[in-house]
């Protein structure tokens, strides 16, 4: 576990391309598993600042506008807006969700750049880019397809390999075509920044080695490359879209490449935290502190940005706190009868909150994140996961503890009563529960912690068995009252577990246990009114579901 100071903690979560919409894989890969972790550490009294935005940049965005014929600017407004929306009828508990398309960010980019600039860790150099002579201009990566020289994989985009994760400059693709005409580019010198990447091979393999408690497949493939040794790169398009560049050695249309762009978000997105909290050096507790804990949720597809490009950046800066942690997911994938009209992409966001109840799918999601490998998900498994697991176990055992204990205890708690050892062993194993579940939380376990506070419920729910107490109402009311009053405790503890994964319901309960504040179990106050139950999941049936309600697959 993590000292029990308060740590500042960063919670930085991939930013997504405000290009179209969302899918639950996207999901399941970073926002949630996110939000869960933050959660776990505000209860845990540490200093969250969770960040992130969309990404307003790169030819994700151009492509998508030159393909409707409307500006980028009307694209990014259209999701971003979308995205906002989204999380917050999910829960998903930003201290700040904003834009790479700030003045702010724009700022936090042109000085990165300035002071690698005069460091020497960017020079300028020329060098034969393509250009499309049908379409009379240079070709930004995402319009270059081709065959990736590393795995060989035949539709690898100029920036990524999809296939192997391998990072490109398009030039490097074999037989490449541009996307836009479909012609053999040619190539025409043009002069661009390049980061001198390369330079900070052995720099970052030894941070590398340094790093405790990582993924194993995160690591794996980040030693992969640095093996290989990283390649400088441009991070500079010809492109009209972008953060423009701090100085004017390269004339008109020039802009910093997305991924150059993209990660200084974490920074500028903490920086403009600050500065609407009136404190504009706030954001230096987690940057300028080695002290801090910084956790980058991302998807795989993300991983060398994070564990090698931003770090050489960051390094490049000097004085910032570089990552403790990139607990990337690896993908969901969606099958089953009800996928089956969709392109294999799944769900968007928006068709996932028009069939499930908004904690429910965080829960079906969070018992399937893809933590170690690939994980498939259907809409039959989410359905069964939420009646089987959620509706059985929790929501029923709220239903039966409430409906018991009105009846039983006359309307409201009443004074602890005497205690037997099957009473004080049940809320000892609840008290386990939630240390066992912080546990794995701190190592971004998060299925494991959601497995370890879902069997503190089924305790309860064995405990009520073995003692029932609908059958001591009549001959031992005292007796019943304690069992029921130790099922009460012991539910205000078993909220507390769930209340990172599940935290509309949770809010429900308020009433009775309060607010939850603190990773303990809290106590009861005698006198509280007991609320009648009322159901706090709906169950699903999955024969009912109509994708074509949804907005599309
Ligand atoms: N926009 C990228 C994507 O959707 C993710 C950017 S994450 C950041 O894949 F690191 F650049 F912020
Ligand atoms: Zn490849």
């Amino acid at each position: 576990m993590l000292p029990h100071m308060s740590v500042p903690v960063l919670v930085a979560v991939a930013w997504p391309y405000a290009s179209g919409s969302r899918h639950l894989g996207h999901l399941a890969g970073a926002y949630l598993p996110a939000d869960i972790y933050a959660r776990y550490h505000r209860l845990a009294g540490n200093d969250v600042l969770m960040v992130s935005g969309s990404d307003v940049h790169g030819t994700p965005i151009t492509v998508r506008a030159d393909a409707e014929e409307v500006t980028p600017g009307e694209i990014v407004e259209r999701y971003h807006s979308e995205f906002c929306r989204q999380w917050e009828m999910l829960g998903i508990s930003w201290d700040l969700y904003t834009t790479t398309g700030t003045p702010n960010h724009a700022e936090v980019t042109q000085d990165m750049f300035l002071v690698q600039l005069r460091n020497g860790c960017i020079d300028k150099r020329v060098s034969e880019q393509f250009y499309d002579p049908a379409g009379q201009r240079f070709l930004p990566d995402r319009y270059i397809e081709g065959t990736c020289p590393r795995c060989g994989y035949g539709a690898a985009r100029g920036d990524q390999c999809e296939q192997c994760g391998t990072t490109l400059d398009a030039i490097e693709l074999i037989e490449p075509r541009s996307k836009i005409s479909g012609a053999v580019p040619e190539l025409r010198p043009t002069e661009h920044f390049y980061f001198r990447y390369s330079d900070f091979t052995e720099k970052v393999d030894a941070w590398l080695r340094t790093r405790q408690r990582w993924r194993p497949h995160v690591l794996n493939s980040s030693f992969g490359w640095t093996n290989e040794g990283l390649q400088d790169r441009a991070i500079t398009r010809d492109l009209d879209w972008g953060v423009r560049l701090p100085v004017d050695d390269l004339g008109e249309g020039k802009r910093i490449y997305v991924w150059y762009d993209a990660v200084i978000g974490y920074l500028s997105a903490s920086k403009e935290w600050a500065a609407r909290r009136g404190d504009p050096d706030a954001w230096k507790r987690w940057w300028h502190n080695d002290d801090a804990h910084h956790a980058y949720f991302i998807g795989k597809d993300n991983i060398p940005f994070h564990t090698m490009l931003w770090p050489a950046q960051l390094m490049a800066y000097g004085g910032l706190h570089l990552p403790d942690n990139v607990p990337a997911n690896q993908y969901v994938t969606f099958s089953g009868a009800k996928m089956a009209a969709g392109r294999g992409v799944g769900l968007t966001i928006g068709a996932g909150l028009s069939i499930f109840e908004p904690d429910a799918l965080r829960y079906a999601l969070a018992a399937a994140l893809p933590e170690h490998a690939d994980t498939e998900v259907s809409i039959e498994e989410i359905a069964r996961r939420i009646n089987d697991e959620l509706v059985a176990t929790w929501g029923n055992l709220v239903n039966r503890v409430l409906s018991l204990a009105q009846s039983a205890l006359g309307g409201a708690v009443p004074e602890i009563p005497q205690r037997h050892p099957s009473d004080t062993a049940l809320l000892a194993a609840t008290d386990d529960a939630l240390r066992d579940e912080a546990d794995c939380i701190e190592r971004v376990e998060l299925r494991a912690g959601l497995r370890s506070a879902m069997e503190a419920a089924s305790r309860v729910n064995v405990y009520l068995n073995s003692n029932e107490p609908w059958k001591l109402a009549s001959t031992d009311p005292d007796r019943a009252a304690a069992v029921l009053v130790t099922a009460l405790e012991a539910m205000a503890g078993v909220r507390v577990g769930l209340a990172p994964y599940l935290p509309f319901s949770t809010e429900a309960l308020d009433g009775l246990f309060g607010a939850v504040e603190r990773w303990e179990r809290p106590e009861l106050v005698p006198g509280t009114a007991i609320p009648k139950p009322v159901p706090l999941f709906a169950k699903v049936d999955p024969d009912a579901i109509d994708l074509a309600a949804g907005d599309g697959a």
